[in-house]
């Protein structure tokens, strides 16, 4: 019989939207220059050197060898970035500053257009520092996952992943020090987040937390701002970053796939609450309460107004449209008298279930320095 772990137990508040609960998650080392993170997992050799035993990562790591570009030189860095100006443009094309919401009686009232148009920068600086650490946070798992997973297909795959990673990290880090004005310290929810992926010793853990939920969410976040975007190099940029994001979130669903048919329901609801507990972190994170902290206005007081605006929920509840899909297809749903059928309902995201699932999607994604010359 499978024990019943409630919320609290979970995510540290029995309510899901407990504001207040959320807000007090901060960080209080932000002048440390790095952080540890004790781990004591198995590395594992492997002596079964046959490569092609598992011919779906095979291809994808044949692919990923010819999908490489380099960050330094693929990309038009000499791009003039005028942040003020798309934030405006941004403003006027979405229905002005407040986008139409009441703002009477809170602390946004007095804000002129110098105070949005700053919250508009400090907004954007924000989300491209969680990208890089988020980028961070999947460099070092796959490392891991380099280590733990017993197959060579998966070793040989993820050695690629590692490479694409630091890629990742390095463009984030370029374009925050070049064309945008700050960096802001990782978000305490995604900081809890990552170290939780880290701390657990199981290997398809690793894969679960990065490849399934935090990559997932990337994918959807980076085509999402891909779409909105008016600035080239951001749009070329993330153009590159989604055509490997899409065969990380593939290595994580086709890996998995096969080794949750061995698992028991007990071991099975372990994967969902780990789930579940992931698509929460990730979803505090977006509230972006360090901007307001920043801007002197107290997130308490503001967020609740922001909650309510239609396209922001749209925004959020999009964020879960790769990893509801890949969840289904790991079984992980309906496992375990759909444990995590329920918790994705309250959470609102059960709609994307039926949208297709990342197990190819790489295909379409591709893209690379050579493709585009193709295309131009
Ligand atoms: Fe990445
Ligand atoms: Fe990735």
């Amino acid at each position: 019989m499978t024990q019943m772990r409630e919320n609290e137990e979970i995510i540290d508040r029995a309510q899901i939207d407990d504001l207040e609960a959320i807000m007090a998650v901060v960080n209080t080392d932000w002048d440390e220059p790095g952080h540890d993170v004790p781990s004591a997992y198995d590395t594992h050799f492997t002596w079964n050197y046959e490569k092609g035993e598992r011919p779906k990562l095979d291809k994808l790591y044949e692919k990923a060898k010819r999908s490489q570009w380099n960050a330094q030189t693929d990309l038009p860095w000499d791009t003039e970035v005028d942040q003020e100006e798309l934030v405006r443009a941004n403003a006027i094309a979405n229905g002005g500053f407040t986008q139409g919401i009441d703002v009477t009686g809170t602390p946004l009232e007095a804000w002129g257009d110098a105070e949005w148009l700053q919250f508009g920068v400090e907004s954007q600086n924000w989300t491209l520092s969680q990208f890089m650490h988020g980028e961070q946070g999947a460099l070092i798992c796959t490392a891991r996952i380099v280590e733990s997973v017993p197959w060579i297909d998966a070793k040989y795959y993820a050695a690629t992943q590692v490479v694409d990673e630091a890629r990742h990290v390095e463009v984030f880090s370029k374009y925050l020090d070049e064309k945008l004005s700050g960096h802001y310290p990782i978000n305490a929810h995604l900081r809890l987040l990552l170290d939780d992926i880290i701390t657990d010793t199981r290997w398809d853990m690793t894969y679960l937390g990065m490849q399934i939920m935090v990559e997932g969410l990337a994918l959807a976040a980076f085509g999402f701002m891909h779409q909105m975007t008016t600035e080239p190099l951001l749009k070329q940029l993330l153009r590159y970053v989604m055509s490997d994001e899409a065969r990380h979130v593939a290595f994580g669903v086709l890996s998995l796939q096969e080794y949750y048919e061995e698992l028991s329901a007990a071991e099975i609801r372990e994967r969902q609450e780990f789930a579940f507990e992931a698509a929460v972190r990730m979803r505090d994170r977006f509230l972006q309460q360090e901007v307001w902290e920043k801007m002197g206005v107290d997130p308490k007081a503001v967020v609740p107004l922001l909650l309510d605006i239609p396209e922001r929920q749209m925004f959020q509840t999009m964020l879960f449209s790769k990893i509801v899909p890949n969840c289904k297809k790991l079984g992980l749903l309906d496992a375990a008298d759909g444990w995590l059928r329920t918790k994705f309902t309250e959470l609102g995201c059960i709609g994307f279930e039926d949208w297709e699932d990342t197990g190819a999607e790489y295909e379409s994604l591709q893209a690379t320095p050579e493709s585009d010359a193709l295309a131009s």
